[in-house]
C-alpha cells in the first residue's frame, strides 16, 4: 500500500480510508517520510488518537499542531507571542478560561434563535433559484456571520475574512506564491483595526473580552489579540462549512437517510453527529513528544513529531462498529471529529447549533437537491472538505415539523 498522508491529492475525494485502514491493521504509529522536514508518526487508531490528546505533558502542542514547523505565513506566533491552540497548560489554561464561559452548553443554546434567523435568511436568498453553488452561497454563510455576531464585527466583513480563512488552510504549492502571506497579513491587519477599536469602545462581544483581558496580571497586547482573532475567525469557518456541505454530500449519497431526515427533523441531532465522524473535518493535529516514551508499543523520542489523523480514528472499527455504514441513530457515538483533551474543539456546542439549524433549513425547505456538477474538493492534507459544489433543487412544499418551512 502506497501511504502518502502529505499529498493534498490523498484527500482529493474525501479521506484516504484505505490508506486509513492499512494503517490501522499494519502500523498504528507509521513513519512517515517529510520532505524538507524530519519526518513525523502518524497515528490512525482512536485510542491513541484520543490518548494523546489528553496527555498535553507527553505530548505538546508546542510549537505547533501543524506538520511543518511554523513560519510567517502560518500566522500562528509572532516573535514570544503564540495563538492559544498552540499552548500548554499553564499558559493555554489562562487564555482558553477569557473566553470559554461564551462556550458553554448554556451561551451556546441561547444563540439559538438568531442563528435560526440567520439561516433562514441565508435559504431566503437562493430559495427562488433553484440552483446555487452550495459551499459559497449556504454552507459558508452561517459560519462567518456567527463568529461575526460573537466577536463583534459587522456581518459582511465575516464573509470577507471567511475567504482568507480558505487561503490559509489551502496548499501552498496549489497558490500564487505570496498569497498566503498576503492573507495573513490582511487579517492581522483587520485583527488591528478591531483590537483599537475594542480599547476605545468595550462592548459584550468576545472580542471586547480579549482585549480587556488580564493574563497573569498582565493586559493582553495587540499581538496577542491579533492571534486570538486569527484563531477564533480561522477555527469556526471553514470547519463548520465543510460540515455542512460535506455532510449534504454523504446525504445525497443515501437518498433513502436523506428522505427519512427531511420528513422527521427531530432525528437531526443524531445525524449531524454521525456526519461528524463520517466526513470529519480536522484532518489531523500534532502534537511533539516532550519526552522518549511510547505509543502503542511504537517507541517514540523526545523531538519527534506526532500527527494525529481524526477521519482515521473516526473509522477505527475498534470503536465503531461498521465504521463506514451511515447510521444516524448510532449510540453511543463517541467520534473524535471535535478532538479531545486539553483542546478539544472550544466552539463544538456552538457548531452543533449551527449544524442543525443549517441541516433543518435546508432538508425542510430545499427538495429534490442533486448535484449540478461534480463537487472540487479543497487541495489540503489539513482540512477535508468540498470547495465547490453546484446543486440544482426545488422549492420544497412545508414540512409539518420544519420550523421555518415555507408556505409552498
Ligand atoms: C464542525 C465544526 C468544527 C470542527 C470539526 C472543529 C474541530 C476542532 C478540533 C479537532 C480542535 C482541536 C485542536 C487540537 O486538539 O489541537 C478544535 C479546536 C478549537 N476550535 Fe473547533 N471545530 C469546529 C467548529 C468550531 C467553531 C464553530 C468554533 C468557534 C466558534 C471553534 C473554535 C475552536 C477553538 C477556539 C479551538 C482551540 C481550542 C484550544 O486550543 O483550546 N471550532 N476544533
Amino acid at each position: 500500500m502506497k501511504i502518502d498522508l502529505l499529498d493534498p491529492a490523498s484527500f482529493a475525494h474525501g479521506h484516504p480510508h484505505e490508506q486509513y485502514r492499512w494503517l490501522r491493521d499494519n502500523a498504528p504509529v507509521y513513519w512517515h517520510e517529510e520532505p524538507g522536514g524530519p519526518g513525523f508518526w502518524a497515528v490512525t487508531r482512536y485510542q491513541e488518537v484520543d490518548a494523546t490528546g489528553r496527555d498535553p505533558k507527553t505530548f505538546s502542542s508546542e510549537p505547533t499542531i501543524m506538520i511543518a514547523d511554523p513560519t510567517p505565513e502560518s500566522g500562528t506566533s509572532f516573535g514570544d507571542h503564540k495563538m492559544m491552540l498552540m499552548m500548554d497548560p499553564p499558559a493555554h489554561t489562562h487564555f482558553r478560561k477569557i473566553i470559554s464561559r461564551e462556550f458553554t452548553q448554556g451561551p451556546a443554546q441561547a444563540l439559538k434563535p438568531r442563528v435560526e434567523a440567520l439561516a433562514t435568511q441565508i435559504v431566503d436568498a437562493i430559495i427562488e433559484r433553484g440552483e446555487c453553488d452550495f459551499v459559497a452561497a449556504v454552507a459558508g454563510e452561517l459560519p462567518s456571520y456567527v463568529i461575526a455576531d460573537l466577536v463583534g464585527i459587522p456581518l459582511d466583513d465575516g464573509r470577507k475574512l471567511y475567504q482568507l480563512t480558505e487561503i490559509i488552510h489551502t496548499a501552498r504549492e496549489a497558490l500564487p506564491e505570496g498569497a498566503q502571506l498576503q492573507a495573513v497579513m490582511q487579517m492581522f491587519q483587520y485583527a488591528q483595526g478591531v483590537y483599537r477599536d475594542k480599547l476605545a469602545h468595550r462592548g459584550t462581544d468576545l472580542a471586547s473580552q480579549i482585549v480587556h483581558a488580564e493574563v497573569d496580571g498582565r493586559r493582553l497586547d495587540e499581538i496577542d489579540f491579533q492571534l486570538f482573532f486569527m484563531l477564533l475567525i480561522d477555527a469556526g469557518g471553514d470547519t463548520t462549512r465543510n460540515l455542512v456541505a460535506g455532510g449534504l454530500y454523504t446525504l445525497l449519497q443515501h437518498p433513502a437517510v436523506l428522505a427519512e431526515l427531511r420528513a422527521n427533523p427531530e432525528l437531526i441531532p443524531g445525524a449531524r453527529d454521525e456526519l461528524l465522524r463520517v466526513v470529519s473535518p480536522v484532518i489531523y493535529m500534532r502534537r511533539t513528544a516532550t519526552v522518549d516514551t511510547e505509543i502503542a508499543g511504537q517507541k517514540i523520542r523526545a523531538g519527534d513529531k506526532v500527527v494525529r489523523y481524526f477521519g482515521a480514528a473516526n473509522h477505527d472499527e475498534r470503536q465503531f462498529a461498521d465504521p463506514h455504514r451511515l447510521d444516524i441513530r448510532r449510540s453511543p457515538n463517541a467520534h473524535i471529529a471535535f478532538g479531545a483533551g486539553t483542546h478539544v474543539c472550544l466552539g463544538q456546542h456552538i457548531a452543533r447549533v449551527e449544524i442543525d439549524c443549517m441541516l433543518r433549513e435546508v432538508l425542510t425547505r430545499m427538495h429534490d437537491i442533486e448535484l449540478a456538477e461534480e463537487p472540487e474538493w479543497l487541495a489540503s492534507n489539513f482540512i477535508s472538505g468540498i470547495r465547490r459544489m453546484p446543486i440544482r433543487f426545488r422549492r420544497g412544499p412545508r414540512v409539518g415539523a420544519g420550523r421555518h418551512a415555507d408556505a409552498g
